[in-house]
């Protein structure tokens, strides 16, 4: 039942465009402004920010339906978040695979928890845990920092610890 999510598939469509470094495995030639993130271009970049915005709202949206105990909503709204996938409608089966097996392991194990994450909020919703909800709701936001503090410096600059206020030790 493993499936791609439109970042993971976005982010290895393009994985010859970007450099990524991870911590201790080696050091590169050149270090980057921002060393990890991923480049993207043209329509994987526009598709990838689409699929972001929209995971955006649908948080927003999780917010006021758990403070409201809507749990049908919040299962609804956390159900196409796991199942949202927009670049992968566009690709064949092969081209999956073949993408799938070139993608860092870190990369796939954030997306991989942030759609379990979607998943099980799916369910305590369904549950009416209002509890669990609050904690995959954390889990959730927790996938989001992770990832753009690894990948996405560029964008949300604050998480880089050479130019931004905050950083994100681990
Ligand atoms: C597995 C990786 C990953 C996860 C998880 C993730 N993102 Fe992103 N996100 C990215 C990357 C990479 C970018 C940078 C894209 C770019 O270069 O413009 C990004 C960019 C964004 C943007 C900016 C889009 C734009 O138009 O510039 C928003 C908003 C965003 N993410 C929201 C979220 C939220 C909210 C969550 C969690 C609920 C989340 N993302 C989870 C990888 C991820």
């Amino acid at each position: 039942m493993k499936h791609l999510s439109a970042v993971t598939i976005a982010v290895i469509a393009s994985l010859h465009f970007f450099t990524i470094s991870f911590a201790g495995e080696h050091s590169p030639r050149h270090e980057p402004k921002a060393s990890g993130d991923i480049k993207l271009y043209g329509g994987l970049k526009a598709l990838l920010q689409e699929e972001m915005a929209l995971i955006e709202k649908s948080m927003s949206r999780l917010v006021r339906e758990i403070a409201s105990g809507n749990w049908e909503k919040i299962a609804s709204i956390a159900r196409n978040i796991e199942e949202s996938f927009i670049i992968k409608k566009q690709l064949s089966k092969s081209q999956k695979e073949e993408l799938g097996s070139k993608l860092p392991e870190l990369f796939k194990d954030i997306d991989g928890e942030f759609h379990k994450a979607a998943g099980m909020l799916a369910k305590v919703a369904d549950k009416r845990h209002a509890e669990l909800v609050t904690f995959y709701f954390y889990k959730l936001s927790d996938s989001c920092v992770r990832c753009h503090s690894k990948y996405a410096k560029v964008r949300f600059p604050n998480f880089d610890k050479k130019t931004g206020g905050h950083n994100n030790s681990h």
